[in-house]
């Protein structure tokens, strides 16, 4: 099969983001939900492997898997073994599960991960999570282990939020300097999805990206959403800026997948979901191509 999904604006999709539970061990005062219901239905094994393979089909190559958090997950290990060969397979955890999983993760199949951490001191770890079921302590030993397994490169994800990290980014690069060029910085721009939270801890991310700009040794363009990469003294960085960026939407080439089974085109809209989750093989291909029918760039 060489056909291709192409939505209407001409942007093809190349990945899929799945989530696989929307269930959380942490509570982060600014979180997205990746833009899900509360559904508490979770797809099987089987359903998210059959999405994939018919994906793949039309040269859907890579995979990032989310959650809520898909470490709660016991079966995630399975769920990586059944999935046909691909590009790249990854996920987007917040670690603290991850310490004594990360090796079999990798044997399953995971290439890299994602782990997002905004803070390395423990109260303000505490603060921004929202509870006591996970420590600082357990998700740098997360992040040490996804090392030691050759999950990497490992991103390191920090929402920018100011008064709580915008003035610690400099320690954040060191703490990533310390892991030999095998973890990278993603800044990202806080999404405004908790009004009070937006209001009050966004940050100025025109003055951060002109800051890094000054800094760099080299920049990159990656293609996805046209992120820019800065290269500073040897560590890598990342700026995930998606507000109001046309750069970023117009180079999306990524289709959702919600917990509960449906097809999701945009995070920033829910009005256009397509149910896949009783959907047979045959009738995949038709509800795939529908949901790439209903990609819309959210800034154009
Ligand atoms: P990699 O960097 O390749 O690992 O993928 P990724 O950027 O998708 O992974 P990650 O889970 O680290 O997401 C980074 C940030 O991008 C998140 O904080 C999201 O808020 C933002 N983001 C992810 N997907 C979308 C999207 O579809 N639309 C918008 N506007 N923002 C998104
Ligand atoms: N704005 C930006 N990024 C967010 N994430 C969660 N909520 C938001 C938000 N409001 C990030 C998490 C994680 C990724 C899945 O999405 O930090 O790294």
């Amino acid at each position: 099969n060489q056909e291709v999904l192409v939505d209407s604006y001409g942007r093809r999709v190349t990945s899929l983001r799945i989530s696989i539970t929307n269930r959380c061990n942490l509570n982060c005062i600014y979180c997205h939900h990746e833009g899900n219901s509360s559904s508490k239905k979770e797809m099987s094994v089987d359903d998210i492997s059959k999405i994939v393979h018919t994906a793949s089909c039309y040269g859907v190559n890579k995979i990032k898997f989310s959650g809520g958090e898909p470490l709660v997950r016991d079966d995630f290990e399975q769920i990586l073994q059944s999935l046909p060969p691909l590009k790249e397979i990854s996920a987007t955890t917040n670690g603290v599960l991850l310490k004594d999983r990360a090796h079999e993760l990798k044997a399953a199949g995971l290439d890299r991960i994602n782990i997002s951490l905004d803070t390395l001191d423990p109260e303000c770890y505490q603060f921004i999570t929202g509870g006591k079921q996970g420590t600082l302590e357990q998700v740098i030993e997360g992040i040490k282990a996804s090392v030691d397994a050759g999950l990497t490169p490992v991103k390191l994800n920090v929402i920018l939020l100011k008064g709580i990290n915008d003035t610690k980014i400099d320690e954040m690069i060191e703490f990533i300097r310390s892991f030999d060029g095998n973890v990278i910085l993603q800044l990202i721009e806080l999404m405004d999805f908790e009004f009070e939270v937006y209001h009050q801890y966004r940050v100025d991310i025109q003055a951060i990206e002109n800051e890094l700009e000054s800094r760099a040794d080299e920049i990159r363009v990656r293609s996805m959403h046209r992120r820019k990469k800065y290269i500073i003294d040897s560590a890598e960085i990342e700026l995930v800026r998606p507000i109001d960026n046309t750069q970023f939407c117009a180079n999306c080439n990524r289709l959702r997948v919600t917990a509960d089974g449906k097809l999701k085109p945009c995070l920033l809209v829910d009005n256009n979901l397509v149910d896949v989750s009783e959907a047979s093989s045959e009738k995949m291909d038709e509800l795939l191509k529908l949901a790439v029918s209903r990609r819309v760039p959210y800034y154009r």
